[in-house]
């Protein structure tokens, strides 16, 4: 399969490009700054498969010439993962919230996807097989609330609504669309603490990908493992 990786050059979207590359797809690794370790996904042999794409999922135009290049040289794609993703104002309280943190975390965590998939669903080959996957967060779930990480967990919540929104739109092309919680994984964003590790997520999002993995049924809200999330 060809899949488009947005965030690939290090923590859970470069896991997903590595186990995505050794199972033999060939990935588009989205990345916002070259200059910026993007080694990683190409520093050994069995990465070949991984084909470095600038993508700014904040710049409209960025994603746009990231799709006519696409278009251009492959026509198609199987899958988008809507992995890019910002925590701002973690652990501030509403009082002392900076609203232009605020409006920066809905342009990565929630604009990003749809501008992502406005420029790329055309090249979206249609068939079961084919999958959009936002990567959200169990902090999106709003029966979860718990009073804080405003700007982060109502990004999610959105994306968790545009999933829903889509997944009615893309039915009828038998398109596969979820919301995934990653579960709480050692990278930058999830810190030394995260009992979880990446490379054990990215091999969960691949299963549902390639159809291997039971899904609880009825729900766009689910876990790596494809368990059912609370809304
Ligand atoms: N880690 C966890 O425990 C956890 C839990 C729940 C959900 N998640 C979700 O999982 C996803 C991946 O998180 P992570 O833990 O891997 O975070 P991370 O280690 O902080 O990596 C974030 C990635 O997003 C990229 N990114 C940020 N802004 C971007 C933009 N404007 N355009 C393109 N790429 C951009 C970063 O690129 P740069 O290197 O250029 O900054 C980086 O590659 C996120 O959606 C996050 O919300 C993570």
């Amino acid at each position: 399969m060809r899949i488009l990786i947005t965030g690939a050059n290090r923590g859970l979207g470069l896991a997903l490009s590595q186990v995505g590359a050794e199972k033999g797809h060939h990935i588009l690794a989205g990345v916002r700054d070259f200059q910026k370790s993007t080694e990683n996904l190409t520093q050994s042999e069995i990465y070949k498969s991984i084909s470095l794409l600038p993508l700014d999922v904040t710049d409209e135009e960025s994603v746009s010439s990231a799709a006519n290049t696409v278009n251009e040289n492959y026509g198609t794609i199987d899958a988008i993962i809507n992995n890019a993703g910002v925590l701002l104002e973690r652990d501030k309280q509403i009082e002392d919230l900076d609203l232009d943190q605020v409006k920066a975390t809905f342009d990565v965590n929630f604009f990003g996807p749809i501008r992502v998939v406005k420029h790329f669903l055309p090249l979206l080959m249609m068939g079961d097989r084919s999958s959009i996957i936002n990567i959200s967060s169990e902090a999106g779930s709003m029966s979860n609330a718990y009073g804080g990480d405003y700007a982060y967990a109502s990004s999610k919540t959105a994306l968790n609504m545009f999933t829903q929104q889509l997944n009615q739109y893309v039915k009828s092309k038998n398109i596969n669309v979820y919301s995934i919680h990653p579960g709480w994984i050692k990278t930058d964003m999830g810190g030394d603490r995260a009992p979880g590790n990446p490379v054990v997520t990215a091999k969960g999002i691949f299963d549902i990908i390639e159809g291997k993995g039971e899904i609880e049924s009825g729900n766009v809200f689910i876990t790596y493992e494809g368990q059912s999330m609370p809304l």
